[in-house]
């Protein structure tokens, strides 16, 4: 007897073997053919049931949503559609399922449906697919990491510093919210909060990460982060995954380096792996896509869109190159944007980050050479004293997959920054310090997780990505 994952059994060459297999009934028909998943496939298997010989009761209980054990044969399929099915010779009701109540009904369901129902959405061929995928892509992103000598660090999610400026912070506090403890002046007094002082939830694991490239040489971390923005928005999440190396002794272009050849890799790892999960999706993108008019669509599939950004070189421009050719555009000649590019020096908005990589270059495009004033306190300044060595990277149908830079080594440039910025050297003292003891050229990056998910499952909105999203209004589940 073999208790063997419905993949194995569709994959194997074996025939006439006995069979014992635990799943979840998909569809029950003709009082005769269940689909049985197990969440090891796509696919389900087909299990015939000698309706004959199984009593009523057992038969009626074969519904959408039970979980069944099922003992028989693996034979030669007689029906289209598959190659080896299983003919039932014993079948066990594990735990029922309501016809008349289970949300999850053999039909089409909207995703905000879905996510209503999030705890069992993976009961969908379309969830089950992507979250395969998500679970690939974390392996893929390990295993690159690991094959080229970085080493994986645990950086701290509650932490006492809110400097870093990437995004609005969640506090973390046991006090008692009714009747904190005050001040004389009559602020919540935070030294009597359980660390002492007032401390967040991370936005990002890129400081600590510092001080460890600057010792290990190469770490990244793959870690939650928080951001209390009230971005409510089909790329934002308030709690979202990130992947973050740094590096030592390396400078903005090996950064740029690192992560194209990082992409590249875990895509490749995905498309070798998960090709029937991708397929599928790419199927449903076709189809949700015509509804759409033409202009509105993709131009590459799926899987090509994959491909093509394996095969071809990133576009490397700066931010200042990005800036003439958004001005001599189109749409801002013809106010089509909702904010005109006038200046250089302007944050660019995902509107025109979109126009450069889906209309201009059309391909991944990674900007560098930021203002210094719209980027964060720790990117090391050029020689022309106003641009910082950032990158960003911006994917098709994504926009910002990728934030990085190199890191400002020069402890008084530093200290000089954080002066204009008042940001306090005390809160930082240990951060200044890698500047003061063997500080060097360093680099790295942030990649938001779900983005990438996005990005290679085809699915539009970031909640779809996620197995429980956490969004303004919303941390049910
Ligand atoms: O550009 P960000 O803010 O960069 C940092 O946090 C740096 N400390 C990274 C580093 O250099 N180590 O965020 C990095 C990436 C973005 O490019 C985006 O992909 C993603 O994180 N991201 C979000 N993803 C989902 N929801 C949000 N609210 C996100 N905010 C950023
Ligand atoms: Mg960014």
């Amino acid at each position: 007897m073999t208790s063997k994952t419905v993949a194995q059994l569709l994959k194997a060459d074996f025939k006439s073997e006995d069979i014992d297999i635990k799943g979840w009934v998909r569809t029950f028909r003709a009082n005769r053919f269940i689909a049985l998943n197990d969440g090891s496939s796509l696919q389900n298997i087909q299990c015939v049931v000698d309706f004959e010989n199984t009593d009523e009761k057992t038969l009626k209980r074969i519904t959408t949503g039970a979980a069944v054990h099922i003992k028989g044969q693996l034979i030669e399929s007689q029906g289209k559609g598959q190659s080896v099915e299983i003919q039932v010779e014993k079948i066990v009701i594990l735990g029922d399922s309501d016809p008349e109540t289970f949300p999850i009904q053999p039909k089409k369901h909207s995703f905000e449906f879905l996510r209503e129902n999030a705890h069992l959405r993976t009961r969908t061929n379309t969830f089950s697919a992507v979250m395969r995928l998500r679970s690939t892509l974390s392996f893929a992103i390990h295993k690159y990491f690991n094959e080229n000598g970085f080493y994986y660090m645990h950086t701290p999610i509650i932490t006492g510093s809110d400097a870093e400026g990437a995004g609005e912070m969640f506090r973390v506090s046991a006090l008692d919210p009714k009747n904190p403890p005050l001040t004389e002046d009559g602020e919540v007094d935070y030294k009597q909060d359980f660390f002492g002082k007032e401390t967040n939830l991370t936005v990002s694991g890129q400081l600590e990460a510092e001080a460890y490239a600057m010792s290990l040489g190469k770490v990244y971390t793959f870690g939650p982060t928080f951001r209390a923005e009230n971005s409510n928005t089909s790329r934002h999440l308030a709690e979202f995954w990130m992947i973050e190396p740094e590096v030592a002794f390396m400078d903005l272009a090996g950064n740029m380096d690192l992560a194209e050849d990082f992409l590249k890799s875990v895509l490749k790892y995905v498309l070798e792996h998960n090709r029937e999960d991708l397929e599928f999706l790419e199927q449903r993108l076709l189809d949700e896509e015509k509804s759409k008019p033409q202009a509105d669509r993709s131009e590459l599939n799926l899987i090509d869109k994959l491909k093509f950004v394996i095969e071809n070189n990133f576009k490397r421009v700066s931010y200042t190159e990005a800036i003439d050719i958004l001005k001599d555009s189109k749409p801002n000649k013809k106010k089509q944007f909702k904010y005109t590019i006038e200046e250089w020096g302007t944050d660019l908005q995902s509107e025109h980050e979109r126009f450069l990589v889906e209309k201009h270059f059309k391909c991944p495009v990674i900007l560098f050479d930021y203002p210094a004033n719209i980027k964060a306190f720790y990117m090391r300044l050029n020689e022309d004293g106003k641009t910082v060595r950032a990158m960003d990277i911006l994917f098709p149908g994504i926009g910002e997959m990728v934030g990085g830079s190199q890191r400002e080594e020069r402890l008084d440039v530093l200290k000089e920054k954080m002066r204009a910025l008042n940001i306090d050297e005390e809160e930082l003292w240990w951060y200044l310090e890698l500047r003061k003891y063997g500080t060097a050229v360093h680099s790295g990056f942030g990649l938001g997780f779900e983005r990438l998910v996005m990005f290679v499952t085809g699915m539009g909105n970031i909640r779809d990505v996620i197995p429980f999203p956490r969004t303004p209004h919303n941390a049910d589940f």
